[in-house]
């Protein structure tokens, strides 16, 4: 079994539906600066706050938009679900993570493995991954458009930000803004 697949079965067997809808009932009743102060919480930023959930055999994080990111819409927020959906059906792209997006309670969440800082040999091995997803997802019409932040579980690296992942031909405008901009410097 490659370490890819071992680490999609370790998720599988750790994602329970019914105990991640009721995390999402629980922290629906708090508002965004309550949230913070969750034994569960682990982090945030821009678009996301980020919960750890205790499961076997590996933690879950359990990362829950905030309305800067839910004020995009519902068509949106579609849209972004299916472009991760895409991602993660692209079976030998390294980096990117076993990865759901679940909603419930009126929040958008999307749940992947709870990754630890990278090891000295992990650090090594990531430049090159990078370079490779970032090609497998341009083959799949996509686009990570953010620095990407790699975690990792067993020595397996994996990318943790997805908030700004989306359809190349979705963002085309928006790059093209920076290409004319760029090409007067
Ligand atoms: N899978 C994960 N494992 C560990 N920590 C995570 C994970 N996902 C998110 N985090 C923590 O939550 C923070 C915010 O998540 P992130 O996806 O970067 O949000 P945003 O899209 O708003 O920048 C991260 O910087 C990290 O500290
Ligand atoms: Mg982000």
């Amino acid at each position: 079994m490659s370490r890819e697949s071992n680490l999609k079965t370790m998720f599988y067997t750790a994602f329970d539906a019914s105990l991640i809808a009721s995390f999402l009932a629980k922290v629906s009743t708090k508002r965004e600066p309550e949230r913070r102060t969750m034994n569960e919480f682990l982090g945030e930023g821009t678009h996301f706050q980020s919960f750890q959930i205790a499961a076997t055999p590996i933690p879950l994080a359990v990362n829950i938009a905030k309305n800067a990111f839910t004020q995009k819409g519902e068509a949106a927020i579609e849209r972004w679900k299916a472009a991760i959906e895409l991602a993660r059906s692209l079976e030998n792209a390294d980096l990117i993570p076993p990865m759901s997006v679940v909603f419930g309670s009126g929040l958008t969440a999307i749940v992947m493995p709870k990754g630890n800082n990278l090891s000295r040999a992990a650090e090594k091995s990531v430049p090159a991954s990078l370079q490779d997803v970032s090609k497998a997802l341009g083959q799949a019409g996509l686009i990570l458009d953010d620095y990407p932040q790699v975690r990792e579980v067993l020595g397996i690296p994996f990318i943790i930000d997805w908030s700004d992942l989306s359809f190349l031909r979705d963002s085309s405008g928006k790059l093209a803004g920076i290409h004319s901009t760029t090409s007067f410097t």
